[in-house]
């Protein structure tokens, strides 16, 4: 601006000028470190870029659920035929009636021609039956999240699917080592997670078990590449890379009910900070029941890891969230606005004497530190067990699938740019309060801050 306004030799220097302070800032740093992250997370360190990979022209998907229904969408989009299986037809024409709901909404706002709906509707087929998908070149699971129903999919898939075809599975918690050893050729399975809504959502965590062959990972981040997805390969662990550690945000979150916050400041304090959405919002939109059954399941399965209990009684309240109305927050109908409750809060202050704890304030500051460290600190775990090989990778998880704010870069990045002995020093703090057990430094952290090196270098 300065180069057409003023004289132009100082126009130039004023314009010099503010490129050099602008390309300083962290927000600049951050938009750099995602702009690489997403071209170095299609990069696996072992898997070399001349890796053949597998002829990929027809997709079966299993089952028409929720996300079954969203993952078909993405190769429909991309002209590539999709041909769901069921249990049943009710099922099947539910899942294609939701399909074509959402092309015709498409189309409706001017995104999409009627001729781009037909054509894409055009490229589905359905099935009961294995004997009409075992030519598809990938198949995608997507039934029910439990080991024994995977298994059924799992060794029926082994017995029926043609030689060379990869088998997927959108499990978001189970272990893919053990869906794989439900068939006899674990080179081709692999963990393909989806977020949902499916064909909205950029992520896609590839998660690769113990035998995954090189080309099957090679051929999925090229397929995923066609359907405009971000691809971060995930070792195996309870969660993977963006689950795993949302658990620990999650954490700190009750926490802080606990002592003394309320979810309204927990979450404005944190979209301040720039996500998209605070954890109860969050909860409310994915429903307060899902993390229930999770630590239902993990009292028996886990039951050192502990919670604050507010969630658990929420949901005793029958509180789940925005599809019933009523979560941490009210809903009006046709509106996604939160109304704070007053039960809610009550419920919680309750909660509090309860455990015999004085309420305190607690600052808009502490909170964003809280959750995001405690991202940090299990991301670093993350980064030393080997389940992600580049800390960009975490952070372009939680850039294209968890609402961090862009210009902070991901949460590694924005541990690297508070310093990493700042982080460390914080983490001791917290340590000695409330739940400190929570906050055992991630040794890699601890060792990179004593080093004065961050995440990123
Ligand atoms: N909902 C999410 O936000 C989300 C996100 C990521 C991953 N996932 C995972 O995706 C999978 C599916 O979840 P969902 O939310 O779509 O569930 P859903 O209940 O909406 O759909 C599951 C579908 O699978 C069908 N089904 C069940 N058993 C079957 C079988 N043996 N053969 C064929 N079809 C069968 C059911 O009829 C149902 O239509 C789960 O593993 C879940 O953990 C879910």
């Amino acid at each position: 601006m300065a180069g057409s306004l003023k004289p132009f030799e100082q126009g130039l220097k004023e314009e010099r000028d503010g490129f050099l302070y602008l390309v300083t800032t962290p927000e600049s740093r951050a938009l750099r470190h995602a702009f690489f992250g997403e071209r170095a997370a299609s990069k696996i360190p072992d898997v070399p870029s001349d890796t053949p990979t597998r002829k990929i022209e027809k997709i079966a998907v299993i089952g028409a659920g929720t996300m079954g229904g969203g993952i078909s969408m993405n190769f429909l989009n991309a002209g590539i035929p999709v041909m769901i299986l069921e249990t049943k037809q009710e099922a099947l024409d539910r899942g294609v009636g939701i399909i074509r709901k959402n092309y015709e909404n498409s189309a409706k706002k001017g995104k999409l021609t009627q001729e781009k709906v037909e054509q894409r509707m055009g490229l589905l087929s359905t099935t009961l039956s294995y004997d009409d998908i075992k030519d598809a070149d990938m198949v995608i699971e997507a039934v029910f999240e439990e080991m024994g129903v995977k298994e059924i999919v799992f060794k029926k898939l082994d017995e029926v699917m043609k030689q060379g075809a990869i088998l997927a599975s959108n499990t978001s918690t189970l272990d893919v080592n053990k869906i794989a050893s439900f068939t006899k050729r674990p080179q081709d399975v692999v963990g393909m997670h989806f977020f949902s809504p499916a064909n909205v959502m950029k992520l896609l965590e590839v998660v690769r078990g113990d035998k995954t062959g090189k080309d099957v990972l090679a051929t999925v981040m090229q397929i995923a590449k066609k359907i405009k997805k971000t691809a971060v390969v995930s070792g195996v662990c309870d969660g993977f890379i963006g689950n795993r550690m949302i658990e620990q945000y999650s954490r700190q979150a009750g926490y802080l009910l606990d002592e003394g916050a309320l979810p309204e400041q927990v979450d404005k304090a944190i979209e301040k900070f720039g996500f998209a959405m605070g954890p109860f919002r969050m909860g409310d939109l994915a429903g307060n029941d899902i993390g229930w059954a999770i630590r239902k399941r993990r009292a028996v399965d886990k039951p050192d890891i502990q919670y604050s209990k507010t969630a658990d009684l929420l949901c005793e309240m029958g509180r789940y969230g925005q599809k019933t109305g009523a979560g941490w927050y009210d809903y009006k109908a046709g509106d996604r606005k939160p109304y704070p409750n007053q039960q809610v809060n009550d419920m919680i202050v309750q909660h509090s004497k309860d455990l015999g704890i004085t309420r305190r304030k607690i600052s808009d500051e502490e909170i964003i530190e809280r959750l995001v460290f405690a991202l940090v600190n299990e991301g670093a775990k993350i980064l030393e067990e080997g389940i992600a090989s580049k800390a960009s990778d975490i952070d372009m998880v939680y850039l294209t699938g968890y609402g961090f704010p862009l210009f902070r870069g991901g949460p590694m990045l924005y541990a690297d740019q508070v310093g990493l002995y700042n982080v460390a020093l914080a983490m001791k703090k917290y340590a000695k309060g409330y739940h400190g057990e929570a906050w055992q430094t991630a040794p890699l952290l601890q060792k990179l801050a004593d080093e004065g090196k961050g995440f990123n270098d």
